[in-house]
């Protein structure tokens, strides 16, 4: 079952007056439950198709649906209101918000979509990840594993459709990464969840149902 269909994707950006093109004529299916690994080298355009396939930025051209829906018909307002719903993501650096403690960050993204009531599932996530004692902690007094930890919670808190990870683990040491690494794919298969991650690392790709690598704007599948 297909969850999102991304078609003829072109994007480019201008530096002065020079337009550089990222994607040119990008497709890209994904299914339901699938992880997906994404390769490329440095300036393919990877955080580029993650930004557009998350609706943050608007392609120049080309169509992203997901679950049906078209994204780039959608106003900037509801394509936000999309995301919050369906969409979880995750950065390389974690991107919590300071001020607020690890239970309030994790409930965020519930009370953004108007789901109030369900302290219990922050509490049981947390204690998924191994973080139950930290609730009352604020990030700057965590590890950085364990704030990409907390991140990952507040990515799959709202049970989105779709998973982007942008090297979910690429500041971590290699022990911490693996550790972090586990428990993102544990909950991303407990959830059934669809996930797509870029990476730089081959050896992750093992986890992968598929990996892609960026080349020319395009993705091609690695076999
Ligand atoms: N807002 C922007 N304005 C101008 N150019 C941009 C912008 N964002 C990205 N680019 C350019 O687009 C290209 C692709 O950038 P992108 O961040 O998508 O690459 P990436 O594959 O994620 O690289 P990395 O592996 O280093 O994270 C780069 O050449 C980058 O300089
Ligand atoms: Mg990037």
């Amino acid at each position: 079952m297909i969850l999102l269909q991304a078609t003829d994707l072109c994007h480019s950006y201008s530096t002065g007056d020079q337009q550089v093109p990222v994607l040119s004529g990008l497709n890209l299916t994904l299914h339901r439950g699938e992880v997906v690994m994404l390769l490329g080298p440095s300036g393919s355009g990877k955080s580029s198709l993650l930004n557009l396939l998350a609706g943050i930025e608007r392609p120049q051209q080309g169509s992203v649906k997901i679950q049906g829906e078209e994204l780039l018909s959608l106003s900037e307002s509801a394509r936000t209101r999309f995301r919050r719903r369906h969409i979880g993501v995750i950065y390389q650096f974690f991107n919590l918000i300071p001020t607020l403690t690890v239970a309030e960050n994790l409930l965020l993204p519930l009370s953004l979509n108007g789901r109030r009531a369900e302290k219990g599932r922050a509490e049981a996530f947390l204690h998924r990840l191994g973080m139950k004692d930290k609730a009352t902690r604020f990030p700057d007094q965590l590890s950085g594993g364990e704030q990409q930890r907390v991140a990952i919670c507040r990515a799959m808190i709202h049970q989105p459709m779709l998973l982007l990870a942008d090297e979910p683990t690429g500041s971590l040491d290699a022990d911490t990464a693996a550790g972090v690494m586990e428990l993102l794919l544990q909950q991303v298969r407990a959830e059934g969840s669809t996930l797509l991650m870029v990476t730089h690392s081959e050896a992750l790709t093992r986890h992968a149902d598929r990996v892609l690598t960026m080349r020319r704007g395009r993705l091609e599948e690695t076999g």
